[in-house]
């Protein structure tokens, strides 16, 4: 193609505009937003003026909302507007798109003009795929904008797999999030409810989902219909006064239904008048052999345990009853315990626990985590437990929580903050 034949033309062109929306606009910086909105209506204008037509997508409204007020009057004014409500990300994945394209084609338009939302997804997919189908494609830089999904959902490839776990109990909004995620890259959709603190029960969030167990089935109907990756529940075995023995069945028959793939039990009641959620983890007492009838009770499901479990050995033993276990305070302050994990449970070839190594992979892996605008300090949070009980593992905390969160930090301050580490016995006589 000359770059001649590259120039716009008023009788060949299309306008194309992708989910400028409102529940995506509240998220987006305020004055890109309404730059965005105000080029947009240039376009809407030229339009108008040159009697291009125009093709107006929106991304599932009944989630993310009509297309922002601020471009009503310039689309009201364009005559025999192309309305495509679509659930993919390509406007031309859905089959509305067709014979739109079709009619557009017979009058020559083969030139888009593409403005919208969501620049890296919803228009870079529209875009790639407009070009794979032959047509001219021109993205107006002035008019297209992103939200902030990266820096929210964003992970590294070594942590596979991996789960996003979403709260709420709007069936069409955790659906619309579970595809998002399963689109992202993640193994599996984890929803929550178990946890029990005060914002998240203003938003029926959480573990006053337990009440509910209808709904619950709902939002995971919602999620398996659009997400191909395992959609799973974690949860408590009841709440404040519920029977457990009723409250927990009725929420598994509902979620197992509903085509769960995984129950993940906390193993004891969330209270939720009265207790802070860091009490809620510990005050309500455990009641492993509660979850172990659960597991007799579904044979063929998958079963997780989670409360109070310190150590391998401690999961193992579990393993007798149920189908997995869950670590979570033991895993953030005892991370070393982990490197046995594979060996003991999955068969692998022991490695030990290499301190160098691990020490060299973290640092890498802050390296990306930086070259991608991320802060040292959320990296370095998550290792302050390493160590533990080893000499100078004050003085490696130390280091972590003071340097890390200085501007400008960098990785060089892991290999310092080791470096006040003594090798332990094994690795001296290495
Ligand atoms: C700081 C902190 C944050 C947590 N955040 C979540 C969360 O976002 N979602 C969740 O399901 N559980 C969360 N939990 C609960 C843990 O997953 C786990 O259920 C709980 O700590 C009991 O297990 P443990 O005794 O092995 O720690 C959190 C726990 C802690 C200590």
């Amino acid at each position: 193609m000359t770059a001649a034949s590259m120039g716009l033309h008023g009788d060949t062109s299309v306008l194309l505009i992708v989910d400028i929306q409102e529940r995506l606009a509240a998220v987006m910086e305020e004055d890109a937003m309404a730059e965005v909105v105000r080029n947009t209506n240039i376009l809407l204008e030229a339009a108008w003026r040159m009697g291009i037509p125009v093709v107006l997508s929106e991304q599932y409204p009944k989630g993310l909302g009509p297309t922002v007020a601020g471009l009503k009057p310039g689309l009201d004014a364009i005559e025999g507007l192309h309305t495509i409500e679509k659930t993919h990300f390509s406007v031309c994945g859905c089959s509305e798109f067709e014979p739109i394209a079709k009619t557009l084609a017979a009058q020559g338009r083969t030139q888009w003009i593409v403005a919208g939302m969501e620049t890296h997804i919803c228009v870079y997919q529209s875009a790639r795929a407009l070009l794979e189908r032959g047509e001219q494609v021109h993205v107006v830089a002035d008019a297209v904008i992103h939200g902030d999904r990266q820096r929210l959902l964003g992970f590294d490839a070594v942590e596979h797999p991996v789960a996003l776990q979403l709260g709420g109990s709007d069936p069409a909004k955790l659906a619309a999030a579970a595809r998002i995620g399963a689109e992202f890259g993640y193994d599996e959709i984890n929803l929550n409810c178990g946890c029990p603190s005060d914002r998240v029960q203003s938003g029926t969030f959480g573990a006053c989902l337990m009440r509910t167990p209808g709904l619950v089935a709902d939002c995971v109907a919602a999620m398996k219909a659009v997400a191909a990756i395992p959609v799973t529940v974690k949860c408590r075995i009841g709440v404040d006064d519920q029977d457990t023995e009723i409250a927990l069945d009725a929420l598994a028959d509902a979620v197992f239904e509903a085509g769960a793939d995984a129950l993940w039990v906390h193993a004891r009641k969330a209270w939720l008048e009265g207790l802070s959620p860091k009490e809620n983890r510990d005050i309500p007492p455990l009641d492993y052999e509660r979850v172990y009838r659960l597991k007799a009770r579904y044979p063929n499901r998958f079963i997780g345990i989670n409360g109070g479990i310190h150590s391998l050995g401690e999961a193992e033993a579990h393993l007798a009853h149920v189908d997995g276990a869950m670590l979570g305070r033991a895993a953030y302050h005892t991370p070393d315990i982990l490197a046995e994990v594979d060996e003991r449970f999955y068969g692998e070839p022991g490695r030990g626990f290499d301190a160098d190594a691990l020490i060299d992979a973290i640092a890498d892996y802050a390296g990306r985590h930086l070259a991608e605008g991320g802060k040292l300090g959320q990296v370095t949070r998550h290792m302050v437990g390493l160590f533990h009980g080893r000499k100078g593992a004050r003085r490696f905390r130390q280091i972590l929580s003071t340097e890390a969160t200085r501007p400008g930090a960098g990785p060089d301050v892991i290999r310092r903050a080791y470096a006040s580490v003594e090798p332990d016995a094994g690795q001296q006589a290495a």
